[in-house]
């Protein structure tokens, strides 16, 4: 190579120490461009990472993946809707059935068995007894729940909801009183 086509390097910049299989490296300063997109990624990522992984306000996906198979369970449980023991354990535990078992016991019971399900337990002068503790009066079954929340006590003053709510409606509600129980 004569020395007229030898490579002139740029002027800024030297050339770095180190040589590899012949290849010499130029000392250059990163493109301003290249920078601030290296800086714009860090604060994105910082934003990203405290609104996604931190902040709580979006749903994580496995919160979207439980609420799903939430939803489903709960399409099955009640388009087959069997009142049995386990059927209603199951629906104990899932939250389609303990909200809306909620909303039915909130609007309905509470005036006896108070909000906290513990009736004559938080308060001797409420009319309905504790329905969070082991003592059952009628059997501790949830079939046994269900067929006193259904046909009520006429003698003891607990109305009969079966006519009022229908089978779906009373389940929800003896569902909402199960989740306050372990399941077997
Ligand atoms: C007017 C008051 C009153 C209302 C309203 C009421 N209950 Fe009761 N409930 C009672 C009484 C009183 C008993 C106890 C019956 C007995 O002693 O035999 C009872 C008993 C029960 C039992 C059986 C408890 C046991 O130990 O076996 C369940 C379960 C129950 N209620 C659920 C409900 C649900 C669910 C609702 C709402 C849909 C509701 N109750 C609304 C008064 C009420």
């Amino acid at each position: 190579m004569s020395d007229s086509e030898k490579y002139i390097p740029p002027e800024e910049g030297s050339i770095r120490e180190h040589v590899y299989d012949g290849i010499e490296e130029f000392n250059k300063r990163l493109p301003n461009w290249w920078l601030f997109t290296l800086y714009i990624a860090i604060v994105f990522w910082v934003g990203y990472w405290f609104y996604y992984a931190q902040s709580g306000i979006p749903m994580s996906d496995g919160d979207k993946i439980d609420a799903e198979i939430a939803r489903i369970q709960a399409a099955k449980l009640s388009t087959d809707l069997t009142i049995d023991d386990p059927s209603l354990w199951a629906m104990s535990q899932n939250p389609t059935f303990i909200a809306n078992g909620k909303a039915t016991y909130d609007s309905l019971c509470v005036a006896c068995h108070l909000p906290s399900l513990r009736g004559k337990g938080e308060n001797p002068a409420a009319i309905g007894p504790d329905l969070t503790d082991d003592e059952w009066i009628h059997g501790s079954a949830p079939t046994n729940l269900f067929h006193t929340v259904e046909n009520g006590v006429a003698t003891a003053g607990m109305p009969a909801w079966g006519p009022v709510l229908g089978t779906e409606k009373t389940a929800e509600v003896v569902a909402y009183v199960l989740s306050h129980h372990q399941a077997p």
